[in-house]
């Protein structure tokens, strides 16, 4: 097995997906190191929790900036200072250009909070109620070019209950995402994901068989 991957985490809000990939890297599960947590958001609460776990963690606010390629140009300056080789975006609510996906080509990961491609962009998970879909999730995929438009790697549903709010639906996914993202990661870690065209394909892998329904077959 390789050694641990030197990863940069983005974060903009609570940082509830950074806590689940400290909390396995500190349970041995995940074969990484954090070098570098970067906040757009001076008051993001993902900061606290990486000064509760001793990790440096830094402030770049795209307003300190001219524009998106300064504040990005800053962002890749300092990945690259700390040697980040896989960036992991979790909850980072500003877009990435060109000159990053440069910078890290097929080394981003990003998690939403949808079934992707079905609900990409904002307020996913109020569309996915709204639409009366039955089942959402999330998707770990790498960034490319678009918006959440990348090679998907992991995903996980969930189902969606007539009786579900949009809160309700984030708090199921959200869960989920906790332990697809540092899986996503980890099979990074193993050097088990080969990218092909859009597609990863995750070497020494296992078909899942059967399907599931909602509403149950049996009601
Ligand atoms: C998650 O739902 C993530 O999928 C979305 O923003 C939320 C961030 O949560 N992009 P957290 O900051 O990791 O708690």
């Amino acid at each position: 097995m390789a050694g641990k991957v030197p990863i940069g985490v983005l974060v903009s809000g609570s940082g509830s997906n950074l806590q689940s990939i400290i909390d396995c890297i500190e349970a041995g599960s995940l074969d990484a190191e954090i070098r570098i947590v970067i906040s757009n958001e001076p008051d993001a609460y993902a900061l606290q929790r990486a000064a509760r776990h001793h990790i440096s963690a830094v402030v770049i606010r795209h307003v300190d900036y001219a524009g998106r390629q300064e504040f990005e140009e800053q962002i890749i300056k300092t990945l690259k200072e700390y040697g980040v080789e896989l960036v992991i975006m979790a909850g980072f609510m500003r877009i990435l250009g060109p000159a990053i996906l440069k910078a890290f080509p097929m080394r981003i990961m990003n998690i939403h909070p949808a079934l992707l491609p079905a609900f990409p962009g904002l307020h996913v998970q109020e569309k996915a109620v709204n639409y009366g879909v039955k089942f959402s999730g999330c998707t770990v995929h790498f960034a490319d070019d678009g918006v959440d438009s990348g090679p998907i790697i992991i995903q996980a549903v969930v189902p969606v209950n007539d009786s579900d709010s949009a809160e309700d639906l984030a708090g199921r996914i959200l869960k989920e995402e906790h332990k697809v993202y540092p899986k996503a990661i980890q099979l990074y870690a193993e050097g088990r994901l080969v990218i092909q065209g859009r597609k990863v394909f995750i070497m020494h892998g296992s078909p899942i068989v059967g399907a599931m329904h909602n509403p149950p077959l049996s009601e």
